[in-house]
């Protein structure tokens, strides 16, 4: 059975979970596909019209069998419909401090971005131990990022920002997916998820190495060795923010024609409408490429689209970035 694994791994925190919800579901489909065809056999021909069975007083009703063939039911659909749903918001809702990956999807193949600035493609590093959030976007058409021995799977879309996480438990490598055609070479959409004791990881994360940018360009490696994870991406967004001349309007201090962005990540930001929006990696992206779309209270709807302007690469550094302007410990 070695060779011809059934079910993939169970390598992360919510496998064993989603793995007993799914064996549950198997087990009350053979009960019920096991048992009632036999039920139905020997009624068939038990109440055969050659049999001589007394029909003199048929049943019209029988409110207690009747009850009970739809109470049961009722408490295992609604068992099922609880342990999904628990199961579900659990696998939706990242916690609070993860290490983010910024991951692009394109025809046809995986860009990863670590914090630290180090990429690579069709391959992605994580520790083992840690929530692992991965912030997705596509280049093109719809991906889907599918990881079974982590028993997680979710769809990466162009113009938005998807979040996914996970946190491995077992070290080793394991399929990587794109579960979602995507045209001509989509079976060759894979890739493996590397999964580390934390000390190999940092090992790893500090080792540069060339690979291919999503514009097709060679980064040969560049330094990516630095005492806090976090810092190069953030950099590269920093050194874009003072390129695109952001900081003209968004000053730091405040009272700038832009709010500043200091502590914006992750709070809750008042709108000129009344209402009020969570500054999250999707809000951030549509500030920045569709600037009118939600305005900040007491500021005027005067900065202009970056749309077509910076690449996905780009825009994730950006985010990283403002990320970092937050003192969440994000
Ligand atoms: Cu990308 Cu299928």
């Amino acid at each position: 059975m070695r060779d011809f694994p059934l079910f993939p791994d169970q390598a992360s925190t919510f496998a064993t979970q989603v793995d007993q919800l799914y064996f549950f579901l198997v087990a009350l489909s053979l009960i019920f596909a096991g048992v009632l065809p036999f039920v139905i056999l020997y009624l068939i021909v038990r109440y055969h019209r050659s049999q001589k069975v007394d029909r003199s007083n048929p049943v019209n009703s029988n409110l207690k069998l009747e009850l009970t063939w739809t109470i049961i039911p009722l408490i295992l659909v609604m068992l099922v419909f609880f342990w999904g749903a628990f199961l579900y918001v659990q696998i939706r809702t990242p916690p609070m401090r993860t290490l983010d990956v910024y991951v692009i999807g394109k025809q046809w193949m995986w860009h990863v971005q670590h914090p630290n600035g180090k990429r690579e493609n069709n391959e992605l590093h994580v520790p083992i131990g840690q929530p692992v959030k991965l912030i997705m976007t596509s280049q093109d058409v719809i991906h889907s990022f599918y990881i079974p021995a982590f028993r997680v799977k979710q769809d990466v879309l162009p113009g938005r920002y998807t979040v996914m996480w996970f946190q491995a438990t077992k070290p080793g490598e394991y399929h990587l997916f794109c579960a979602e055609y995507c045209g001509t070479e989509h079976s060759l959409m894979i890739g493996r998820v590397v999964a580390l004791p934390l000390a190999d990881y940092e090992r790893w994360l500090a080792t540069p190495g060339p690979v291919i940018l999503p514009d097709g360009s060679i980064d040969t490696g560049r330094p990516t060795v630095v005492a806090s994870p976090g810092d190069p991406m953030a950099a590269a967004g920093a050194q874009l923010f003072t390129n695109l001349g952001c900081a003209g309007c968004h000053a730091m201090a405040g009272g700038g024609v832009g709010p500043s962005l200091k502590g914006l990540y992750g709070a809750t930001e008042k709108l000129n409408d009344g209402s009020t929006v969570t500054a999250d990696e999707n809000y951030l992206r549509e500030s920045i490429l569709n600037p009118n779309a939600k305005i900040v209270a007491g500021y005027a709807p005067v900065m202009p689209s970056y749309q077509g302007q910076i690449s996905e690469d780009q825009l994730n550094q950006l985010i990283a970035y403002i990320k970092s302007l937050a003192d969440t410990g994000n």
